[in-house]
Formats: structure tokens, C-alpha cells, sequence
């Protein structure tokens, strides 16, 4: 069996972490995997990538910890070299990404969980970037996705005392953007799926280039951003498609072109 299984499910691909017995800890092959699950995004009609764990005691307790131990300075450079690659071309895809939550994110699952546009959880997942517990400290994205996601006070209050938070109060706090009962995560996740589908596709790619380009950006250089991704959507046979579709009081059909 793999170690992270892909099926697809209607226009959603979905990305399972499938370590239960070691609690989907993120060794060099679940890596290795994510990435090609990343440059596959491109070239599939999917319009959605869905990546969650299997069994329900976690989603991810972050880096193999076991493998760690066991290697050498070298190979540890190169393994944060490779998970560092690896999220951020997982942060780069052109299209929505979800991360379904159907248990707890610690370390490096957590920054997995941040690379994604949202996060969906079960009430029983708690959250937590636990590194400095462990004498080293978040290096694959988390302290610059986390303070942007939730602001400084509460990333600092997760990242220098390693808290593990329970879902509710990360919703709370914008990290989490829908919990639900573990009975229903498949379910909300359709539901997010198939209204993201109902959106023009080559939008949602501009929308979220010009939010995640923006937010690195001052102001005045994020709207220019923003100015060049909207003129990209004019020309499209999409754009003539939804204004037609809205005057004629009938569903778009988008092609994403
Ligand atoms: N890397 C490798 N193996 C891990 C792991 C990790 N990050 N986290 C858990 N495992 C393994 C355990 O060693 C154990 O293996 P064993 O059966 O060979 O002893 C197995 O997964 C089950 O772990 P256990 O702790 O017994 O499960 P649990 O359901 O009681 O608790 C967690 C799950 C995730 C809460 C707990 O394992 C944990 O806190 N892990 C560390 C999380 C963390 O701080 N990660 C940050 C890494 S930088």
C-alpha cells in the first residue's frame, strides 16, 4: 500500500497520508510523494486538491522523527531542503487546495496543513507547532505562514511555547476554517469542493496568485498585483461566459480559458 494513496473524487483530487501506525509522520517518501502529487496538480482536469490522513488519530505528527534520528548532519540539510521544496510547490499550485483535518497536525504536518488555501478539522484535532519542545524549531514555513495566517501575538503564543490548540480555538483564530463532527469531514469537504467548482476556474487561479503574491508585497505593489491578475481574466472566454450567464439568469458553464 502506499504511503500516500491518490483517488480521485469527482472534480477533487484527494491526497491521503497513509501512515496510520506511525501517525502519518512525514518521512522522505511521504515527501517524495507529496511532490509528485504537487507537479500532477498541474496537468490534471481536477479543479481541487484535497490532501487528509488516514485513521483518526492524527493527520500528521510531522517529520519522521524515527528517520531523523538516525541521520546525519548531511542528510538532515538535505531532508529540510526537500520538505522545504516540497511545500512550497504544494503552496504554489494554481488551484484551490483544502486540507482535511480528520485528526491532530503537529510540526511539520501543521505546515503541511499551512501550505493549503484552507483548513477543514474534526472537534477532536488539536493543532500545534511543537518544535522548540524538541530543542529545534519550525523550518518548513511555519513561522512565516502562521504569524501571516493568524497575526503575530498568537503565532508567537503557538511557536515559542510549542501549544498544542484545540480546533475550535484555531478556528477562532482564523488557522482553521471549518470544524466539524469526525462523522461529517467527508461531507463539509464535498460541500467546499463543489462550491469552488461552481467558481470559474482561471479566477480562482488569478484570485489566489494575487493574494498570495500581495501579501508578500507593500500595498501599492500588491495592487498592482492585483491589477495584473484581474486584466489576465478580460480576455477570457469565462469572463463573456459569466456575464452572459448572469443576464440571461442561467448557470455558468466555465471552461477555464
Ligand atoms: N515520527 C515518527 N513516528 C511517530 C511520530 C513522529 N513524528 N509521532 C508518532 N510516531 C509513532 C510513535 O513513535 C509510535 O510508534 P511505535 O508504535 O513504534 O511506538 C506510533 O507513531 C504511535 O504514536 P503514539 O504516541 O503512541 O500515538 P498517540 O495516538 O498516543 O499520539 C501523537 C499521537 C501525534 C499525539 C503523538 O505521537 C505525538 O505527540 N507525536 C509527536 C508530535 C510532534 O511533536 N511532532 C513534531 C515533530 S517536529
Amino acid at each position: 500500500m502506499s504511503v500516500v494513496t491518490i483517488e480521485r473524487r469527482g472534480h477533487a483530487v484527494w491526497a491521503t497520508l497513509n501512515r496510520p501506525e506511525a501517525r502519518n509522520a512525514l518521512s522522505g517518501i511521504v515527501l517524495t510523494a507529496l511532490e509528485q502529487v504537487a507537479s500532477e496538480m498541474h496537468d490534471t482536469d481536477a479543479s481541487v486538491l484535497v490532501i487528509t490522513g488516514a485513521g483518526d488519530k492524527a493527520f500528521s505528527a510531522g517529520a519522521d522523527l524515527k528517520e531523523r534520528q538516525k541521520m546525519d548532519a548531511e542528510e538532515t540539510y538535505e531532508r529540510i531542503e526537500l520538505i522545504n521544496s516540497v511545500f512550497n510547490a504544494l503552496a504554489s499550485i494554481r488551484k484551490p487546495t483544502l486540507c482535511a483535518l480528520n485528526g491532530s497536525a503537529y510540526g511539520g504536518g501543521l505546515e503541511l496543513a499551512l501550505t493549503c488555501d484552507f483548513r477543514i478539522a474534526v472537534d477532536t484535532a488539536e493543532v500545534g507547532l511543537t518544535e522548540v519542545r524538541l530543542g529545534i524549531m519550525p523550518g518548513a514555513g511555519g513561522t512565516q505562514r502562521l504569524p501571516r495566517l493568524i497575526g503575530l501575538a498568537r503565532a508567537k503564543e503557538m511557536i515559542l511555547l510549542g501549544r498544542r490548540i484545540p480546533a475550535r480555538r484555531a478556528a477562532e483564530w482564523g488557522l482553521i476554517n471549518e470544524v466539524v463532527p469526525a462523522a461529517d469531514l467527508a461531507a463539509a469537504v464535498n460541500r467546499w469542493v463543489e462550491e469552488l467548482d461552481g467558481c470559474a476556474p482561471l479566477s480562482l487561479s488569478l484570485a489566489k496568485e494575487a493574494i498570495d503574491k500581495g501579501m508578500d508585497q507593500e500595498l501599492d505593489g500588491g495592487l498592482m498585483t492585483e491589477r495584473g491578475c484581474y486584466e489576465q481574466t478580460l480576455g477570457s472566454e469565462d469572463r463573456d461566459e459569466g456575464l452572459r450567464a448572469f443576464n440571461e439568469k442561467r448557470p455558468p458553464k466555465y471552461q477555464g480559458r
